[in-house]
């Protein structure tokens, strides 16, 4: 695969390291890292697949896959500026622009381009996004090289783009959610009497003991609490505490009340 980043600030960047990290493994033969201001950038120069250029047109020219992670409002432009280099025999583009919907895309470089929507979260930069990948018609059979580059930087599922709201609420706005339940079992653990950085560490990786048990054994978070809670014990007590302070019910309320805000914006 020979890809462009176009637009590489702070997603665009983590998307760069996790090519690297697996440059094998998805076979990059060239990467071309673009920026207006490439000062940034200038620690990859010695790398040797990469080229960095602030020529968005040469970087298309020379690549097959081209990502594109400029800001939702410079997409146009760069799409205006791209568009006499695209071939779409030759090119695929990866758009992780926030809300700019495939067809968005069609208007300006035509709908006989192959165009794949992903939505990664902040996760990224450390290698566990949950990705969320849609594509046009001409692109099903390029769905297989955006997995490869996104699951070298965590999770992928492949949805209709008409669920893309509701993903990016899940999975993007999700983890300032999980942020604030990480941060209220801290609170908690303080009042318990563990000193911050110990509740902080306590919260994050019993979260993340309660993912992976998910993750690891496939069974459901209903059969993982069965298996806490003791009868008449202090696990349950707490838990219906919680459920009778609203706790599932806020949780789907906000969620809903995302859904309808991004639909709005
Ligand atoms: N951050 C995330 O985790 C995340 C998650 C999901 C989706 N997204 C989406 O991903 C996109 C990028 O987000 P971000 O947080 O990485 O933004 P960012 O840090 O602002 O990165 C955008 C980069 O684009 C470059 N740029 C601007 N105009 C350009 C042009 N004409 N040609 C080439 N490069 C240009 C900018 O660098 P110069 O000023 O040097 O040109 C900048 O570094 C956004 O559309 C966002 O909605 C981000």
């Amino acid at each position: 695969m020979k890809i462009a980043i176009i637009g590489v600030g702070n997603l665009g960047y983590s998307i760069a390291l996790g090519i690297l990290s697996q440059k094998k493994e998805i076979k990059c033969k060239s990467l071309y890292l673009t920026k207006r201001h490439l000062s940034s950038l200038n620690h990859l120069e010695k790398v040797s697949v990469v080229k960095l250029t602030t020529d968005n047109r040469r970087a298309v020219k020379y690549s097959d896959i081209i990502i594109l992670a400029v800001q939702p409002a410079q997409l146009h432009e760069v799409l205006e500026e791209i568009k006499p280099e695209l071939n779409p025999k030759k090119h695929t583009l990866i758009s992780v622009a926030t809300g700019r919907k495939i067809h968005e895309i069609e208007v300006v470089v035509g709908s006989d381009v192959p165009v794949i929507r992903c939505m990664p979260n902040t996760a990224i930069s450390v290698g566990h996004s949950m990705t969320c990948i849609s594509a046009n018609g001409n692109a099903k059979d390029k769905v297989e090289c955006a997995q490869k580059i996104f699951n070298a930087l965590g999770e992928t599922m492949l949805i209709e783009e008409e669920l893309m709201q509701a993903a990016t609420v899940i999975c993007a706005s999700g983890i300032a959610f999980w942020m604030r339940l990480i941060r209220a079992t801290t609170q908690g653990a303080i009042q318990l009497g563990f000193h911050s950085e110990e509740a902080q560490k306590l919260s994050m990786h019993t979260c993340l003991g309660a993912a992976s048990l998910l993750i690891d054994s496939q069974s459901h978070p209903e059969q993982e609490i069965d298996k806490v809670t003791t009868p008449s014990g202090c696990t349950i007590e707490g838990l219906n505490e919680m459920e009778h302070q609203g706790l599932s019910s806020s949780i789907i309320k906000g969620l809903v009340t995302s859904f309808e805000k991004i639909n709005q914006i």
